[in-house]
């Protein structure tokens, strides 16, 4: 059997990296090299600060960097060395020309065949990685066949990678599955098996599937598709429930559990984002157009539409919540990744929320803990975000490299990723919802329901009347996973004392409202005493001034039997803000 000893990998991006950081530290006795155009990227690999966030990357690379794992800018050498060869360039939605904003783009994958026949002699194997149109491997082979000289014998494989961002290090070690495919030859079934035992040193046989190459294409672009199909079923079924006073998060859990649809990709969101799932559902209805199949490409068209209606309708409901205006009103957006987990912002969806608020002048303060603020501005400065009018996001946004400060006298809070700091923020602290109800203006505290929220609720309602005492659950063991793990990297913002002198502030109106606490050490309870509510303001012509978190109906619920909020009271803030929650799993 061939077997593989060096591999190079064309493309050092989201999965390029990763992946081949994975096969070299499980893999020692073979040599991989990842190559890449792009200098700064490969410098970023060769350093302590990697160009992507990936929980666990760095200790995979650390524990193999300059062993058998090298990043290099010498993709000829690395090519010509190489018995495999994977390409996992990027393949975006076309800008241009023919298929323009539906077909992938395939120029990088045709320049790195190019220069794999160019560069190489004697045998290889040559494996798309990347996603790709199905038929694109009979492309490559088209332009090997048509350079090829008599010493050379170039192999095609398609060996799709399903990780996901923000556990690729975990969907590499333990995947599902691995899909090789390539032809049904002799020469084709070695490459395969040379592949298979690669994933071998750690995948188990089972785990690794292998058919023909047009299968293994299309099964990517068809598993991407129903992953998308699925978050869009779902908020459509949430537009339906917020119509009906139904609950999606139970109408999900209710349906997720009968095994033939399961739970996962059941959770309502702001949609979906990413560099995949948007790019390849477009693909997948450009092939079927192309191949004169209008129906199944309309079906699919469908889960775009949705996707963009959410989005759509998430930022009309955070403006419905600001009394239909939001020109010129403070809004915090919490997350600006596309998902919890990684720094990749490509389509995500806090990128058209912003755009939806900007056209309506709101003043936008992003917090994001592993987006880059020059990555925030570079994406909503694009045409198709700012129109003809870059000049407005610098008028209308500000990054912060503090959340306290986002929020700071915000009139709303908007959490657009669902990154863990966010929910144990609220776990241990509390925010208020201030909102014009009536002739008073209440506050209320607001604690989600993550590990430790029903005791604190508690609390909460025994002191209800006396002012509101937050009292951290006693630690007898070892503190609740999600809050012992996902600790801020700079913990210093978020010390307890932080958490309460600083909270989220219900109005500029207000502001001489600010409740104060009493010192507190650690394992005391917390006493935060609200000032005494204020005389009734005068009635308001059309102005509010308010401040709302937006929170899930579950915990409005759990407040229900509180003194400071009346049944109707609690309708209306349910109705206010109670389903523009938490944007979970925007996953790809
Ligand atoms: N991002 C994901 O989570 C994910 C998951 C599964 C599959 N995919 C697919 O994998 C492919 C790569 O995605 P990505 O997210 O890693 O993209 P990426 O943009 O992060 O990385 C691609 C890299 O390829 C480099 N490149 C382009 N042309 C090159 C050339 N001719 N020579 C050398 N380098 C070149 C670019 O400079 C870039 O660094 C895409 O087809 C994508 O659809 C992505």
């Amino acid at each position: 059997m061939f077997k593989i000893k060096r591999i190079c990998c064309i493309g050092a991006g989201y999965v390029g990296g990763p992946t081949c950081s994975v096969i070299a530290q499980m893999c020692p006795e073979i040599t991989v090299t990842v190559v890449d155009v792009n200098e700064s990227r490969i410098k970023a690999w060769n350093s302590d600060t990697l160009p992507i966030y990936e929980p666990g990357l760095k200790e995979v690379v650390e524990s193999c960097r300059g062993r058998n794992l090298f990043f290099s800018t010498d993709i000829p050498s690395a090519i010509r060395d190489a018995d495999l060869v994977f390409i996992s360039v990027n393949t975006p939605t076309k800008t241009y020309g023919m298929g323009k904003g539906r077909a992938a783009d395939l120029k990088f994958i045709e320049s790195c065949a190019r220069q794999i026949v160019e560069v190489s002699d004697g045998y290889k194997i040559v494996t798309e990685k990347s996603t790709v149109p199905v038929r694109a491997a009979e492309s490559i082979r088209r332009i090997f066949d048509a350079n090829t000289k008599p010493s050379l014998n170039l192999q095609v494989l398609s060996n799709p990678e399903f990780l996901a961002e923000g556990t690729a290090v975990r969907d590499l070690k333990e995947p599902d599955r691995v899909l090789i495919g390539g032809d049904e030859t002799p020469e084709g079934q070695r490459a395969i098996r040379a592949l298979c035992a690669v994933y071998e040193h750690w995948v188990p046989k089972s785990r690794i599937i292998t058919t023909n190459t047009w299968s293994s294409e299309l099964s990517k672009l068809a598993a991407n598709a129903f992953l998308a199909q699925r978050i869009s079923s779902i908020n459509s079924i949430s537009a339906l429930c917020e119509a009906t006073g139904a609950d999606v998060e139970e109408v999900a859990k209710a349906i997720g559990m009968d095994q033939r649809i399961g739970s996962k990709f059941l959770k309502a969101s702001v949609g979906f984002g990413g560099s995949c799932f948007q790019k390849d559902v477009l693909n997948l209805v450009y092939l079927c157009e192309a191949l004169n199949l209008p129906e199944v490409a309309s079906y699919w068209q469908q889960v775009i539409d949705m996707n963009e209606y959410q989005r759509r309708r998430f930022a009309c409901r955070i403006i419905d919540c600001l009394f239909n205006t939001v020109t010129g009103k403070k809004i915090a957006l919490l997350g600006f990744s596309f998902k919890k987990d990684t720094g990749d912002t490509r389509e995500s969806s806090s990128i058209y929320i912003s755009k939806y608020l900007m056209d309506e002048g709101a003043k936008l303060f992003i917090y994001d803990p592993k987006v880059l603020k020059e990555q925030i501005i570079h994406d909503l400065s694009q045409p198709s975000i700012s129109e003809d009018n870059p000049q407005r996001v610098s008028e209308l946004v500000t990054v912060t490299r503090d959340p306290y400060e986002a929020c700071q006298s915000a009139h709303a809070l908007v959490i657009c990723t669902e990154w863990d700091m966010f929910r144990v923020t609220i776990t241990f602290t509390f925010c208020y919802v201030a909102s014009s109800f009536g002739e008073h203006t209440r506050f209320h505290v607001v604690i989600s329901d993550a590990a430790t929220g029903a005791g604190l609720r508690e609390d909460l309602q025994e002191d209800a009347e006396a002012g509101v005492h937050i009292r951290r659950p006693p630690r007898a063991g070892p503190p609740p996973r999600r809050a012992a793990e996902h600790r801020l990297p700079d913990r210093d913002h978020w010390k307890e004392s932080d958490l309460c002198t600083n909270p989220v502030h219900p109005c500029d109106r207000r502001s001489s409202h600010r409740p104060h606490r009493a010192p507190h050490q650690e394992g005391q309870s917390l006493k935060l005493i609200l000032p005494p509510p204020p005389p009734p303001p005068p009635p308001l012509h059309g102005a509010h001034s308010s401040c709302q978190l937006l929170i899930s109906p579950a915990e409005v619920e759990g407040l229900n039997s509180s003194q400071h909020l009346s049944a109707g009271e609690i309708k209306r803030l349910a109705a206010l803000g109670g389903r523009l929650k938490v944007a979970e799993d925007q996953i790809f």
